[in-house]
């Protein structure tokens, strides 16, 4: 889309809009990556006049130095923006909404509209929305195109249930479900390690790799989020989507092309190898008081004895050639010691003989912060002696690429969809293979199936539940001590 167009935010007055969605629309602004006469509506319940509106929608874009450029863009981003209030289920608002629409349309020098609905939205009022928009802001003469974000459901009947309501309104080509982990640059670059090296790819199976984990730490609580927290739970949060995701680009077979039809192809064919967690691979963990941090319980937001982890170790298995009998350990966590995503993929022993206590190879992807490519291997100890010593090659992306700002996921991930690109968005069947992996377990945890299974209680800023270590190595993990110390500090 290069004219012609304009994008409305539904949910306009609310965190993820103010947090993410505007921040990103302006960074791409900023670059020059949005159609020349974009107009962006805002659109959400809330009351507020256009100085107000203009206030909250930059309010998380930084300028901490004032500077001057950064300034002018920021008026200019306001001028192009403009805010509707309005309810979610009524039509008489959304024609609101379209007279306003056709105000700003008026101006295009041609017939074309194309229309972009962002839904920045509780999942309450989701459905209401697709179906008022369809009705009443549908442009007959452009594009159409709807962004959405999680929670598709709790469940595999329930996102059913959903997909067939929304499918009635919404084209599959016309929906784009964003899942943001795939637009983080790492995500996005394992598929370029992986395929465009023959070195990794040619050990990239069964015969070399003894256990994959996939890790997802974040040093803070719920925080005011625990009542919508409790409803889902850190599964939902973060192992359903962003884990299972980043799991299934790094195992998906070779795309025919990198169009977006055969990477989701690939990606759907792995994920239906993959059988539902059993009640044994799973660790559950809850985290408690400590160091004056409160304890997820202590969240007045939270229901009472809640059993809702907050943090999930669990390990997958794919039932296809290459990676029968791998363990694939997927663990997150809320209230830990560090805030860390990444991939470490550990490979197995060198056959013994020549070497004695060698330390395994890991080929580390730090997804954040300070992304990464490292890897853990064995040299000759330098000097006079012939001994082998574990040591690392390290290509972090602050050092190497100097120059190189990475974009946020959310601009990736909008610019795409501007650009109708739908191969970094989550498609329907590949949604579908996602809960049925997941659903089962879900459904003991919620108690459907007996009693819950009560968490483990690991303090505020641990690294977990006690019972992690055990839980990691009886899948074959082995720790490798090679004094390397993660260099965040030293790194500009
Ligand atoms: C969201 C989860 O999807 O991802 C949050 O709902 C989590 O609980 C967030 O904090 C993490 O995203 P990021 O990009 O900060 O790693």
């Amino acid at each position: 889309l290069q004219s012609n167009t304009l994008i409305v935010v539904l949910g306009a007055s609310g965190d993820l809009a103010k947090k993410k969605t505007f921040p990103a629309l302006f960074g791409l602004y900023r670059e020059g990556f949005l159609p020349n006469d974009l107009h962006i509506v805002g659109y959400a319940r809330t009351k507020m006049d256009k100085e107000e509106f203009h206030k909250r929608e930059v309010s998380y874009i930084k300028n901490p130095a004032n500077d001057e450029e950064v300034t002018k863009k920021i008026e200019a981003f306001q001028s192009i923006s403009t805010y509707f209030a309005g309810a979610y289920d009524k039509d008489e608002d959304f024609q609101g909404l379209e007279k306003h629409l056709q105000e700003i349309e008026s101006q295009y020098p041609t017939e074309e509209r194309n229309r972009i609905f962002y839904f920045a939205l509780p999942p309450s009022v989701f459905l209401d929305v697709a179906k008022g928009l369809k009705k009443n802001n549908y442009s007959e003469r452009g594009v159409n195109r709807i962004i959405v974000e999680k929670p598709f459901g709790k469940d595999l009947e329930s996102s059913r249930q959903m997909m067939v309501t929304l499918k009635k309104e919404w084209q599959e080509d016309e929906t784009f479900r964003i899942d943001h982990y795939l637009g983080k640059e790492m995500v996005k670059n394992m598929l370029v390690l992986r395929f465009a090296n023959i070195a990794f790819s040619a050990a990239w199976d069964k015969n070399s790799i003894s256990n994959v984990q996939i890790t997802f730490k974040e040093p803070f609580g719920t925080e005011g989020r625990g009542g919508y927290f409790d409803e889902f739970g850190i599964i939902r949060d973060i192992q359903q989507n962003h884990l299972l995701q980043v799991l299934t680009i790094l195992t998906m077979e070779r795309p025919v092309s990198f169009s977006a039809e055969d990477i989701r192809d690939e990606k759907v064919k792995v994920l239906r190898a993959i059988p539902p967690v059993e009640q044994k691979d799973v660790l559950l963990g809850q985290y408690v008081s400590a160091n004056g941090k409160p304890g997820y319980l202590d969240d007045d937001t939270v229901p009472k004895g809640s059993v809702c982890p907050t943090f999930a170790a669990l390990t997958l298995w794919i039932n296809n050639p290459r990676w029968e009998g791998v363990p694939f350990i997927l663990k997150a966590g809320k209230a830990l010691n560090e805030a860390k995503v990444e991939v470490r993929i550990q490979y197995k022993d060198v056959t013994s003989g020549i070497f004695r206590d060698i330390a395994r190879n890991e080929l580390v992807i730090r997804i954040q912060p300070s992304e990464a490519v490292y890897i853990k291997m064995n040299v000759k100890t330098p000097g006079l002696v012939t001994r082998a010593m574990p040591s690392e090659m390290d290509l972090t992306y602050k050092r190497r690429f100097t120059d190189t700002k990475i974009p946020e996921a959310y601009e990736a991930l909008i610019l795409d969809a501007f650009k109708g690109d739908h191969s970094n968005f989550v498609r329907d069947d590949e949604l579908d293979a996602a809960w049925k992996i997941f659903t089962p377990i879900l459904h003991w945890i919620e108690g459907k199936k007996g009693p819950s299974p009560r968490p483990s209680p690991y303090p505020y800023g641990s690294r977990g539940p006690n019972e992690l270590e055990n839980f990691i190595t009886g899948y074959g993990y082995k720790r490798v001590e090679t004094g390397y110390v993660w260099p965040i500090t030293n790194v500009a």
